[in-house]
Formats: C-alpha cells, sequence, structure tokens
C-alpha cells in the first residue's frame, strides 16, 4: 500500500503540469486564431467586392479584371485596351480594339488613315523629344521612321506583306490590324528598319540611354517565342523610367511578356 501511494503522487503532479500547459497554449494560440480567420474572411470580401486579391493595384472606373497573369499581376482591360498592372499590353495575344487611338496624342488624331510621330502620345512624343536631343549634342541623329499607325494603316500594310511573303512569314515581322504596337502611340521605330541598328555608334547610344526616357527596346534577341516576333533593332516602347530601367538589365533587355507574365500568340 505504502508503496502504491508513493507511485501515485508524482503522476498527479505530471497530469497537472500538462492541463497546465494546454490550457496555456489554448490560451495564446485561439485568439490569434480567430484573427486569421477574421483576416481571412476580409480578404474574400475584399477580393469579391474588388476583384483584385493581393496586390496593391488599383482598377480605375471602368476598368474591368480579366484575370491573374503567371508574374500574379492584374491582367485588365479599359477603353478597348488590355493592361497589365496598369502596363498596356499589344501583341498577338492582346489586341487593341479597332477603334482605339491614342488618348492623349502629341497632335490631333483628324481622321481613321493617319500615321506619323505626331500622333504619338504626348508624353512618348516628349520623352523621344528629349532623347532626341541628347543624342544630337553628341552628334547622334535619331529619326522616327514609323510612329502612330491607325488600325486602316496596319491593315494595308500588314495585308501587303501577306501577299508579298505569305501569311506565316508576314506573322514573324508585321502584326494584324488591331495587334500593333503602333496603334496605340507608345512606340516608334528608330532610323529605319536597320537589323545591325544597334551595333551602329548612334544605336550603341540608344541601346545604352534610351531607358533613362522611359524606352524599351520591344523585341529583343533571342526572345522571340515571348515577343512573338522576331528580333528588331529600331522599335522602341515607352513604359515609363522605373520599369524601363528594371527591363534593360543591364543590356540583357527582359521581354515585356516575361515580366508581365503574358504569352503573345495568336487563337
Ligand atoms: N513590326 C511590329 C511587330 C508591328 O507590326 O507592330
Ligand atoms: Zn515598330
Amino acid at each position: 500500500m505504502q508503496k502504491r501511494r508513493v507511485k501515485k503522487a508524482p503522476v498527479i503532479i505530471l497530469s497537472l503540469i500538462i492541463i497546465s500547459i494546454i490550457s496555456l497554449v489554448v490560451i495564446i494560440l485561439l485568439p490569434k486564431n480567430n484573427i486569421k480567420k477574421q483576416n481571412n474572411e476580409n480578404k474574400t470580401k475584399n477580393a469579391v467586392t474588388k476583384k483584385v486579391d493581393n496586390t496593391n493595384y488599383d482598377m480605375k472606373e471602368g476598368e474591368e479584371f480579366i484575370s491573374k497573369t503567371k508574374t500574379s499581376m492584374n491582367l485588365t482591360k479599359y477603353n478597348g485596351a488590355y493592361y497589365v498592372d496598369g502596363i498596356m499590353i499589344v501583341n498577338k495575344s492582346y489586341a487593341l480594339d479597332s477603334s482605339y487611338q491614342p488618348q492623349d496624342p502629341y497632335k490631333e488624331i483628324t481622321n481613321e488613315y493617319l500615321y506619323g510621330p505626331e500622333y504619338l502620345d504626348k508624353t512618348v512624343m516628349e520623352k523621344f523629344l528629349s532623347m532626341q536631343k541628347d543624342a544630337s549634342t553628341l552628334g547622334y541623329d535619331l529619326k522616327i521612321s514609323s510612329g502612330y499607325r491607325s488600325y486602316k494603316v496596319q491593315v494595308d500594310l500588314y495585308n501587303n506583306y501577306a501577299a508579298r511573303d505569305g501569311v506565316d512569314a508576314a506573322d514573324t515581322y508585321s502584326a494584324r490590324a488591331g495587334y500593333s504596337e503602333h496603334q496605340s502611340g507608345l512606340c516608334f521605330d528608330l532610323n529605319g528598319t536597320n537589323a545591325n541598328f544597334l551595333e551602329t555608334d548612334t544605336g550603341k547610344w540608344v541601346n545604352e540611354h534610351a531607358a533613362n526616357y522611359g524606352f524599351i527596346l520591344r523585341f529583343p534577341k533571342n526572345k522571340e517565342i515571348e515577343t512573338g516576333y522576331n528580333y528588331e533593332a529600331w522599335h522602341f516602347r515607352y513604359v515609363g523610367e522605373a520599369l524601363a530601367k528594371k527591363l534593360y538589365n543591364n543590356g540583357d533587355w527582359i521581354s515585356l511578356e516575361s515580366y508581365l507574365g503574358v504569352d503573345s500568340k495568336y487563337e
């Protein structure tokens, strides 16, 4: 009997310690779990109302959420154009409406058949003029050989290439109407269409400095599968300085498609 009493005491003490620890754990963890649950409920509520769940991207009035991209950014549609986190995307997967025109052109667009640098988006044109001026002080001559091209102009251009080279070949270097970034007024071709442009002194300067003015090389070498087009040493697109500097990547340009997490393929 004496022996059994001696054995019971530690068991009771041990049980009390275990119960105390469990109680403490429950007291500490329960409110946290409740807060987590509450946060998750709030997140779901926000996702329903804003349709944008895990970034700080704020949609404009009338902007429609489409989906998340492969890089978890927000693909939206607004006023006839697609955007990823506010950056316009025009490629083989994302067409502009046929009626789309630059919203704030440098010079007023007066008919549906216009093309030329003066109808580029105003900011883009001003950034180009600033780059052109800085280049000229160093003796480099920059000229836009193709800027804004309306939907109707692109219809003729693409059809001529397709008639000359066939549709498959034309699709490697020319966009079908609606799918050309030139219709956006956010891009231009520089000094003709010379595949070796970036090896010239002028081209080298442009390649190294374009990002400081917000421009990216839109169709970099060896990125054809991503962009959907052959390398174009002459086609520059305005995306703003912060993003352009990221994509410059010390001269090894990252494609816009890869950064935004989107494809460029006709359906
Ligand atoms: N050359 C480019 C892909 C265009 O036609 O827009
Ligand atoms: Zn171009």
